[in-house]
């Protein structure tokens, strides 16, 4: 009888975030990974904000053991675009009415806290950001040897081959703070991007979160507070009638690499202050991958799904 694999021990880097919280809990009933922490990053909500809702995850899903480190309150070079309240709420999860986190963070900034844990187990570690890089870039820059110690990084952000949802150009994530992207693709370690281009070809539809009203757990009664929220705001923009599944595409990525398709090219991001600024670019020729995309390794750019497997997958573990 085979042994089953060791855990996948990652971090999830995050701004909790209604999607955000669909990929913790994922993530948290997945045998296959172990969350060895969470790191906070603004974004969809103020940091503080990001950090308490991280908490309050945890506590719901009865995870007091994980630590929450909080990380940066701003991009690296811009000033910071705001929350969006009008996707995740004003608290960021759906304006539901939660308890107060029941601890405060870990006495480490997430950059800090990121190295040590890598440190302390070296190519052990896939960090897993679901938020602006900002922290990824700062704990780069602090210890430039990082991402020879990562296993890899599994990063939600980008948009190779469709249009960004944040403008034209770019997605959220890295519109957020381009400079601290470009750093986080450059970085030599295996790196995943889940962008737009799977997901938003991954969607949970109305039925499927109406359907989780059956099911009867901590973890999935958050799911059922806060999704109609997020769906709400889908429609609205006149997506589908359901939602993109982004966050969570980097857990099920983790868990189910076989349901997508890769292409593999060195990635820069446009961080001129012009309308492609947060653009990733990938390299698509052999012979054009010099200058600024020279000495890049090649980033694994998911660019086919399985969407109704991915989405199958995450309500599967959403029972458990
Ligand atoms: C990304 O932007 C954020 O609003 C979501 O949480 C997700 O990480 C999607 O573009
Ligand atoms: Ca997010």
């Amino acid at each position: 009888m085979s042994t089953p694999a060791a855990p996948t021990r990652i971090i999830i880097d995050t701004d909790p975030g209604i999607d955000d919280a669909m990929a913790i809990i994922y993530a948290l009933a997945s045998p296959e990974l172990e969350v060895v922490g969470l790191t906070t990053v603004f974004g969809n909500a103020h940091v503080d904000t990001c950090t308490d809702n991280a908490i309050r995850i945890l506590d719901i899903a009865g995870r007091h053991d994980i630590p929450v480190a909080q990380g940066a309150g701003r991009p690296m070079a811009q000033p910071y675009r705001g929350p969006a309240d009008y996707v995740h709420g004003v608290n960021g999860l759906a304006d539901a009415p939660l308890p107060a986190p029941s601890r405060a963070p870990h006495p480490l900034d997430a950059a800090h806290f990121i190295i040590d844990q890598v440190l302390a187990a070296p190519g052990e570690i896939t960090l897993v950001p679901v938020g602006p890089l900002t922290n990824i870039a700062l704990a780069m820059l602090l210890r430039p040897d990082l991402p020879e110690h990562l296993a890899g990084m599994v990063i939600m952000g980008g948009n190779a081959f469709v249009p960004g949802n944040a403008s034209p150009a770019a997605e959220a994530n890295i519109i957020n703070d381009p400079e601290a992207a470009d750093i986080v693709f450059g970085a030599d370690c295996p790196i995943v991007m889940c962008g737009l281009d799977v997901t938003e070809r991954t969607v949970m539809t109305s039925a499927q979160i109406a359907s989780i009203n059956d099911i009867d757990n901590d973890r999935a009664r958050l799911a059922a507070a806060i999704l109609p929220f997020y769906r709400d705001f889908h429609v609205s923009r006149g997506g589908p009638d359901g939602i993109h599944v982004h966050d969570s595409t980097c857990i099920s990525y983790l868990i189910a690499p076989h349901l997508y398709g890769v292409q593999h090219h060195p990635v820069r991001v446009d961080c001129g202050q012009g309308v492609g600024r947060g653009k990733t670019w990938p390299s698509l020729r052999h012979s054009l991958a010099t200058g600024p995309w020279g000495n890049r390794r090649n980033v694994a750019i998911l660019t086919e799904v399985d969407g109704p497997a991915a989405v199958a997958l995450e309500l599967e573990r959403l029972a458990r």
